[in-house]
């Protein structure tokens, strides 16, 4: 049976056989950064963005992938042309960059790019059932500490606030405060919430600043949906008409429960099933199917 195929330091290589060393930084200090696009029916959807977020990630660390952002797109194609044969129907990929410092302070940088089917079974209910989310005592890192906005490798401080959500229940998601108390994101995602026909979502001090999170800026702008970036709280978020979040793999998926609190009238909201319409126009893909 054919295997998937990874791009591992120049080389092609069946994916069971990739090796990275034990003593890489990426593994012994979480010392790299990486980003993640989608496929939709086996297509890219907005390589070039995650690969202009991935090098802004390894400009702030001060890492030398030793490839052009034109070289990383191109091999980036190749393993999926590598690995499209394997795509069952209706399956999309995950195209992964991963790039650490390597096994000294001056590199050279460890390259990895790899395809992942994308697990939608996992989590296609949400788009009908809404998330649970619950504030957790995590705080997101500051800017100040270590910037959010880069796609870092170490994602620890997200994994502890995921563990804190799921210890109280296990099917919902962490949403973190920043130190100030102001609502930022989860792991893997941007939160909006709609009150009176406005959008708002967190300003990029405090967040990642998601492929989706701009897709859902040009969306909204098509819908006649104005968008504000802005810090809020807790209390805006609990009354707020429809509250969605926006992550790479699920596009846009509605938020049903903050804490024990219902949000909204319907779930999903009437703006979030229109945005999630248009999105699925626009890639020719149901996302919700
Ligand atoms: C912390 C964090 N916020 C937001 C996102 C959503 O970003 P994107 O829409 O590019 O997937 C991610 C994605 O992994 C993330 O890790």
């Amino acid at each position: 049976m054919a295997k998937r195929l990874a791009y591992v330091n120049g080389a092609m290589v069946p994916e069971s056989e990739a090796k990275v060393s034990i003593f890489d930084r990426g593994f012994t200090l979480g010392d790299g950064v990486f980003d993640t696009a989608r496929t939709f029916n086996g297509r890219p959807f907005k390589l070039r963005e995650h690969l202009e977020r991935l090098y802004d990630s390894l400009r702030y660390v001060q890492i030398d992938p030793g490839l052009s952002p034109e070289e990383m797109e191109r091999i980036s194609l190749e393993v999926l042309e590598a690995n499209r044969p394997l795509l069952g129907p209706n399956e999309d990929y995950w195209i992964t960059q991963q790039v650490s410092r390597g096994l000294a302070l001056k590199g050279p940088a460890t390259v990895v790019i790899r395809c992942e089917p994308i697990p939608f079974a996992e989590f296609a209910k949400f788009y009908k059932t809404g998330y649970r989310l619950i504030v957790v005592s995590t705080r997101r890192e500051p800017p100040q500490c270590l910037d959010p906005k880069a796609k870092t490798i170490s994602r620890l401080n997200l994994v502890l606030a995921e563990l804190e959500a799921k210890m109280v229940d296990p099917e919902a998601r962490s949403l973190m405060l920043d130190l100030e108390g102001n609502v930022t994101e989860g792991q893997g995602y941007n939160l909006f919430m709609l009150k009176d026909r406005v959008l708002v979502t967190p300003g990029s001090r405090s967040v990642l600043k998601g492929i989706s999170r701009a897709t859902i800026f040009e969306l909204a702008a098509d819908i006649g949906i104005e968008v504000v970036e802005s810090d809020f709280q807790l209390f805006d978020v609990l009354n707020a008409d429809e509250v969605f979040l926006s992550q790479t793999s699920r596009c846009l998926q509605p938020v049903s429960v903050v804490n024990n609190t219902r949000i909204g009238k319907t779930v999903p909201g009437p703006i979030t099933n229109q945005l999630l319409r248009l999105w699925s126009d626009k890639v020719g893909v149901d996302i919700v199917e």
